[in-house]
């Protein structure tokens, strides 16, 4: 059957094979296939038969997910999403009994984190108090956001308190929300042209996290993820290492720790070994912590500069850098030339939306001339450029499953051996 999608695929047989200690004739005989068969899938990647991935899954502890074709994912090094191609998804949503919002998609695959939409308010307020009854709210969604605003537009919320909020928002500025805080949106706009650009992104809590979390016991999982504060963290980090504070105390030669945990300002020297000792991170404990949060940008607070320095090919008005959340970065790009000279490649997956008509994309000998509303995903480590005067597009980078943890994992690992990692194909026994 033409166009039919591989899920499943032989490629990491022999890896199984070798992990589970499994010679192919002992596989042969346990899985009671033919050595011809057996043959054909560990020379290349053929596409296996639902009926053989539950027989492996239920003779050996192996996951389906371990099977998954690779092909599955998006395979181009780009996806271009045109404006026109936006305007024929949209639909109208409504709350309630009236029309509320206006939806159209952008640029989306299924190989990045990214969940993005066009979004145009049809509610319009003509004041701005936070309690209006026109007002129709969501509960909050797992997938964090951030949001760019194109004219004038109220965004709604509500705050760690419980109480509900607004903040005025215009063309340039951004914000973020946190898992789960609810929110609505509506125009202040009389012609109800203004929009927004709405990207939701998985975080960490991906759906086979949640699946995971699904067999936990949820009473004694929640009593561990329960913790507020650094003193909790700690607390979490001697149950899991078998120590308790008063040992942990002498080993580090500190009194009264739970005291000193709970203060607002931690000691440069217990840090380091907290660190030390614990690999307590403190990124999630700074002021900025993003969790439970909603953070607002306004066009006039966002850090300016070029890209390169001295090229100056780029200006970029840095809108959020969060490392610590999947390696968030969100800019506004100008691009200030008729020919750059600088690539924009990146460790991390890219989603760019067009925000005028003067841009032109570069990849290989490819040229695009852009449009405003044009949408762009871009995957990590692609040598790519923008240029034309003056234009414009909003940027988000985020690592995916690239974290910082997994990149720093391949660069311990030989070059010559990243080709395994890629694609196990000997037995190694
Ligand atoms: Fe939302």
């Amino acid at each position: 059957m033409k166009n039919r999608i591989q899920i499943f695929s032989s490629k990491r047989l022999r890896q199984i094979f070798n992990d589970l200690k499994r010679t192919s004739d002992v596989a042969k005989n346990e899985l009671k296939i033919s050595t011809k068969q057996l043959k054909s899938y560990l020379r290349k990647d053929k596409s296996l038969d639902i009926k053989l991935v539950e027989k492996i899954c239920s003779k050996w502890p192996i996951h389906p997910q371990e099977l998954i074709s690779s092909k599955i994912l998006f395979n181009k090094p780009y996806r271009f999403f045109s404006n026109s191609k936006s305007r024929k998804s949209s639909r109208t949503i409504k709350r309630g009994k009236i029309n509320y919002y206006e939806y159209r998609d952008t640029v989306i695959t299924n190989n990045a984190p990214f969940k993005p939409e066009w979004i145009r308010q049809l509610c319009l307020v003509k004041n701005n108090k936070p309690n209006n009854k026109n007002l129709k709210w969501n509960k909050g969604h797992l997938l964090h956001q951030l949001t760019y605003f194109v004219g004038k537009v109220n965004y709604y919320y509500i705050d760690k308190k419980g109480n509900k909020k607004v903040a005025i928002m215009n063309t340039g500025d951004a914000m973020y929300i946190s898992p789960y805080t609810p929110h609505t949106f509506a125009s202040r706009d009389k012609n109800l042209n203004a929009h927004i650009i709405a990207v939701t992104f998985t975080g960490k809590i991906t759906n086979e996290v949640q699946n995971h979390l699904f067999s936990f016991n949820k009473k004694n999982f929640k009593n561990f993820v329960s913790f507020k504060s650094l003193k909790d963290l700690v607390n979490m980090k001697l149950k899991d290492n078998c120590i308790t504070y008063s040992e942990f105390e002498k080993t580090i030669n500190e009194n009264n720790l739970r005291k000193k945990l709970n203060s607002k300002k931690i000691a440069l020297n217990l840090r380091k070994k907290l660190r030390e000792h614990l690999d307590i991170n403190f990124n999630y404990f700074f002021p900025k912590v993003l969790l439970g949060n909603t953070i607002i940008k306004k066009d006039n607070s966002c850090l300016k500069y070029f890209f390169p320095q001295k090229n100056k090919d780029y200006s970029i008005k840095n809108i959020f850098t969060f490392n610590y959340l999947s390696g968030l970065s969100m800019f506004e790009l100008k691009a200030l030339k008729t020919k750059s000279k600088s690539y924009l490649d990146s460790s991390k997956h890219q989603y760019i939306y067009v925000l005028n008509n003067n841009l032109i994309f570069k990849y290989n000998n490819r040229v695009l001339a852009l449009k405003e509303g044009d949408s762009l995903y871009i995957k990590p480590f692609e040598k790519f450029k923008v240029c034309g005067k003056n234009g414009k597009a909003l940027c988000i980078r985020l690592e995916g499953n690239l974290s910082d943890q997994i990149m720093f994992e391949l660069s311990r690992i030989n070059t010559k051996d990243l080709e395994r990692v890629i694609n196990e194909k000997e037995k190694w026994f």
